[in-house]
């Protein structure tokens, strides 16, 4: 096997998923601790200064002490070489959480065990499902009073749609928790004290079938209680099958408490072996794999205002196949340009490395001018293709955008297009009229705050938002055989153009949506959009 193939085929790059509070930062601090990549001894550090630490990019974080932007961690375990992209937790996220799992090959679904699938999840899973990743299960914090757990597959199952295969199954939960029965080997495997989480786990494996011992580790009513589970589960629950958790029709369900590090270890070992090594991609061409293809990448992000003085912008971007070398020339195939990424880095938390090399998996940062869009495909300088585009999400809430002093209507246009222009809002004009009116659609709410912020401080004009009640969107997949004026709507709809001119429908109800295809038959659309 070549230097090239063993390097990405060690590579596992994923994304961590959860409602806030399930505990993804615990947990992707504990992959840390058992990667060797932190020490935790001593302290285990809070979900605020955890947070401050990933990024201090905008002063809207440090404000309201969350973090807007999503980085990324690389760390070794066990050989292979692990790419976590982290989504922002907060309540109010933004299509960068979406488009961030562009770029991942699967996904680790956390979820508390006391409160079950929740809305976030539920938003994020909808988008993994669309690509048809594999997706892992995490149920986390058995220290705590937990649901039952056939309840909880059930829940995943129905609420989600996808089908559970529990590899593990935890033995009691909240003061009771004690560990977790591995059905694989058939043991039951207990934890020692990890001292609050400090520390990294010691476990103790005892068969099932040794009742004795069994009995004299967890208890007799432990034991009994375990024992009847496993009968109704080895009964009644789905075979493992791989292919099913490759295509994101099954989620292997893992138990554990990401706090005290019970669980943890397992999860990662049995996950990193399950998971995938660098996808292949579909491009114009056909698909690209990764190992057998020249360097080439996607961007999946622009973040701008890195520093603040200079105005700059890092587009980041996925390795799809092949090798990186920072000093070999690459095509940027939408600009038509060969040249040299300028500054290439790795994003890590608070620091950045400078990168001589990456390879088919990998995440690098590199300085933007502003020549990079979303969806740019770069690749070898002798070669010329694109990759498929990413979808624009479906925005959630929507706002009419003023400026107040009417004299700055340049700047405002360009603040606008160009914040647009790097995903963080997406923009639209009335349908007949175009730019005097300007209706700004967020995936969460917290990027109308981000926008005004930054028009104020990098463009120097003040706005003013009005919200509008629309909550849902429909791209006009047909817009060449409709005729868009002739359209028979309802009475909460409004009919808009992207930038690119592109129709689109707004609506307030949902049912509206049905009754609106009902009446234009031929009529064909779509939830999501194309950069
Ligand atoms: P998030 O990134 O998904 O938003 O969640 P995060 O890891 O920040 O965890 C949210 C809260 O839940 C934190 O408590 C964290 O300590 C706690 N937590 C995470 N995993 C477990 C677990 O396995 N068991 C228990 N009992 N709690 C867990 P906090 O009080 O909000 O913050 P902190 O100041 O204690 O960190």
């Amino acid at each position: 096997m070549s230097d090239l193939t063993k390097e990405i085929n060690r590579r596992r790059t994923f994304a961590i998923i959860s409602h806030p509070d399930a505990g993804k930062t615990t947990l992707t601090e504990k992959f840390l601790l058992y990667g060797g990549a932190i020490n935790l001894a001593g302290s285990v550090k809070g979900k605020a200064t955890a947070r401050h630490a990933v990024s201090d990019w905008m002063e809207i974080e440090k404000e309201r002490g969350i973090s807007v932007t999503s980085s990324v961690l690389q760390f070794e375990y066990d050989g292979y070489c692990i790419n976590i992209l982290d989504t922002p937790g907060h309540q109010d996220f933004s299509e960068d959480t979406y488009r961030t799992l562009m770029a991942a090959d699967s996904a680790v679904m956390v979820i508390d065990a006391s409160k079950g699938v929740e809305p976030q999840t539920r938003k994020l899973f909808k988008v993994c499902g669309m690509r048809g990743i594999p997706i892992f299960t995490f149920i986390n914090k058995l220290d705590r009073d937990a649901n039952d757990t056939f309840d909880l597959l059930d829940e995943i199952e129905k609420e989600l749609g996808i089908t559970t295969c529990a590899i593990n199954w935890p033995i009691g939960s909240g003061k009771a928790f004690k560990g977790v029965y591995d059905r694989e080997s058939k043991s039951i495997v207990t934890f020692s004290d990890t001292e609050k989480g400090t520390k990294e786990g010691t476990t103790n494996i005892v068969p099932v079938a040794d009742e004795a011992s069994l009995v004299a580790t967890i208890g007799q009513e432990a034991a009994d209680k375990l024992l009847e589970e496993i009968a109704l589960l080895d009964g009644a629950s789905e075979e493992f099958d791989i292919e099913a958790v490759r295509n994101g029709k099954l989620t292997p369900v893992f138990f554990g408490s990401a706090l005290t590090n019970f669980g943890v270890e397992i999860f990662l070992q049995h996950f990193l072996k399950m998971t995938t090594t660098p996808l292949p991609r579909k491009a114009d061409i056909g698909v690209i794999d990764p190992v057998e293809n020249n360097f080439s990448a996607f961007v999946f992000k622009i973040q701008a205002n890195m520093n603040k003085a200079h105005r700059d912008r890092i587009a980041f971007m996925r390795i799809c196949s092949g090798k990186f070398d920072a000093s070999a020339e690459v095509r940027h195939v939408q600009g038509n340009k060969v040249m040299r990424l300028s500054q290439p880095q790795q994003i890590m938390a608070d620091e950045r490395k400078i990168l001589d090399e990456a390879y088919a998996g990998d995440i690098i940062g590199v300085f933007d001018p502003g020549i990079f869009s979303i969806g740019d495909t770069l690749c070898a300088p002798k070669e010329k293709f694109v990759y498929d585009g990413i979808p624009t999400f479906a925005p959630e809430h929507f706002a009419r955008v003023r400026q107040v002093d009417t004299m700055k209507r340049k700047q405002f246009l360009k603040g606008v297009e160009q914040i647009a222009q790097e995903g963080a809002i997406q923009i639209f004009q009335e349908f007949n009229t175009g730019m005097e009116e300007i209706i700004v659609g967020v995936v969460g709410m917290l990027q109308f705050e981000v926008l005004k912020y930054r028009l104020e401080n990098e463009y120097n004009v003040e706005i003013r938002l009005e919200t509008l009640p629309y909550e849902h969107i429909r791209w006009i997949e047909n817009k060449d055989d409709i005729d868009i004026s002739k359209l028979v709507g309802t009475s909460d709809m409004k009919k808009v153009k992207d930038l690119k001119g592109n129709p689109l429908l707004l609506f307030v109800n949902p049912w509206s949506i049905g009754m609106v295809l009902d009446r234009n038959k031929g009529l064909e659309s779509s939830e999501f959009g194309r950069w």
